[in-house]
């Protein structure tokens, strides 16, 4: 089993030195195409996220290779199912090639947050230095989605095994879709849709990483938006969510704040090549996970699930170079288009709505750019902003 190294497996970056990968295996990413590990078997990790520890990449995700079946409840695709089997955990060097690490959390029969009657969606983990901890936030349910809690899980190893601790309401509010960002300060969040997922909420993490602080706010109110992944680019925060539609794609959008507690602006959908109506419903993917590539500003991969709800266990991913594009000028384009969207933001726990100052001009592009098949020296070919190109669109 893995534990907590301190020394890194290599001193370059994979993309300055593709053909050296430690499994010599070509690194090429085929969006939407079946993925294996590297004893060929289909990798299980639904709505995940990856974390880099020492060198190493680990992919965290939903394993949903039970059968697909139907709640009597609900009559709609959004009813499909797979019981809950655990997160499982791959890991590679090279984001390309990835080896099973196994199920790092479990389904227990009869277990009040862990039963496989229940729902265990969107893990994520993060790992804290100090105390040398790896932290899974997941968003824990019964099969109805009326509980609407988070839960938390702990291990000292990345592969684990991780200790659920508890499921709970985020200062007493709904949480479902979930995600949680650390800062460069080690400062983390906690985003989640909360409000009959009408609202995004942000809570700050205690200093373990393991329960919320007291302060937080809700942003994008009304806009009922979920699936957040959230990145950093230049002092700025951006985050990526998607539509409410169950199962099915919708247009993913970002928005991006230069306080974490300010005013969180609409950027636009970043989805650019492939056919128009695919671009527009996010490459028929939902995003699960914004991947930064270090050392390499500005590139990061957007990861998503192209979902089947009539057989969960074959949802394929999508894993597409995404840029942080500069916008230079200022003209009224940019700040025309940014202010068209209501911008409410609300300290929770407090009297009233409360607008935090903070500058609604678009700093920055997002674009995410079909590839049927990529390497990473494609993000060698920058996209321009949309505005800079002085059309609504990306070049
Ligand atoms: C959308 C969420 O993002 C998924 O994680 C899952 O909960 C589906 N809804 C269920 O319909």
């Amino acid at each position: 089993m893995a534990t907590y190294r301190s020394k890194p497996y290599r001193s370059r970056p994979l993309w300055d030195d593709e053909n050296a990968t430690d499994a010599k295996l070509p690194v090429y990413f085929r969006p939407g195409e079946p993925w294996n590990d590297i004893d060929g078997k289909p990798i299980q990790a639904h709505g995940g996220g990856v974390l880099l520890h020492d060198g190493v990449y680990y992919w965290y995700g939903e394993d949903k290779s039970g059968p697909t079946y139907k709640r009597f409840s609900l009559a709609d695709d959004s009813a499909a199912r797979v019981d809950v089997i655990g997160v499982r955990c791959y890991s590679s060097t090279d984001l390309s090639n990835w080896r099973d690490e196994g199920l790092v959390l479990k389904a227990v029969p009869n277990h009040a947050d862990l039963a496989p009657s229940m729902v265990l969606e969107r893990p994520k983990v993060i790992c804290n230095d100090r105390l040398r901890t790896f932290v899974m936030w997941m968003h824990i349910d019964d099969a109805d989605y009326k509980l609407a809690r988070a839960g938390v899980a702990v291990s000292a190893a990345a592969t684990g095994p991780f200790k659920f601790l508890r499921s709970f309401r985020p200062n007493g509010r709904q949480s479902r879709d979930l995600t949680v960002f650390k800062d460069d300060d080690a400062t983390a969040y906690l985003f989640y849709s909360s409000e009959g997922n009408k609202d995004m909420h942000i809570a700050r993490l205690t200093p373990d990483y393991t329960d919320v602080q007291p302060q937080h706010v809700k942003i994008l109110i009304g806009r009922s938006r979920e699936a957040p992944a959230v990145f950093k680019q230049n002092n700025l925060y951006f985050m990526l969510t998607s539509g409410c539609t169950g199962w099915e794609p919708n247009q993913a959008e970002v928005h991006w704040a230069s306080d974490m507690f300010g005013q969180w602006n609409l950027v636009g959908h970043p989805c650019v090549g492939g056919t128009e109506m695919d671009a527009a419903e996010t490459f028929q993917s939902q995003g699960s996970f914004v991947l930064p590539l270090p050392g390499w500003p500005g590139r990061f991969i957007f990861m998503g699930d192209q979902w089947d709800p009539d057989n969960l266990a074959e949802s394929r991913y999508v894993w597409l170079p995404l840029w942080v594009v500069p916008v230079q000028n200022s003209s009224d384009g940019i700040a025309g288009a940014v202010v068209r969207e209501r911008q409410d933001i609300m300290l929770v726990g407090k009297e009233g709505p409360g607008r935090h100052p903070g500058s609604s001009m678009m700093p920055a592009d997002v674009v995410v750019r079909w590839h049927d098949l990529w390497r990473f020296s494609d993000f060698d070919r920058v996209p321009k902003s949309r505005w800079e190109s002085g059309r609504f669109y990306h070049m």
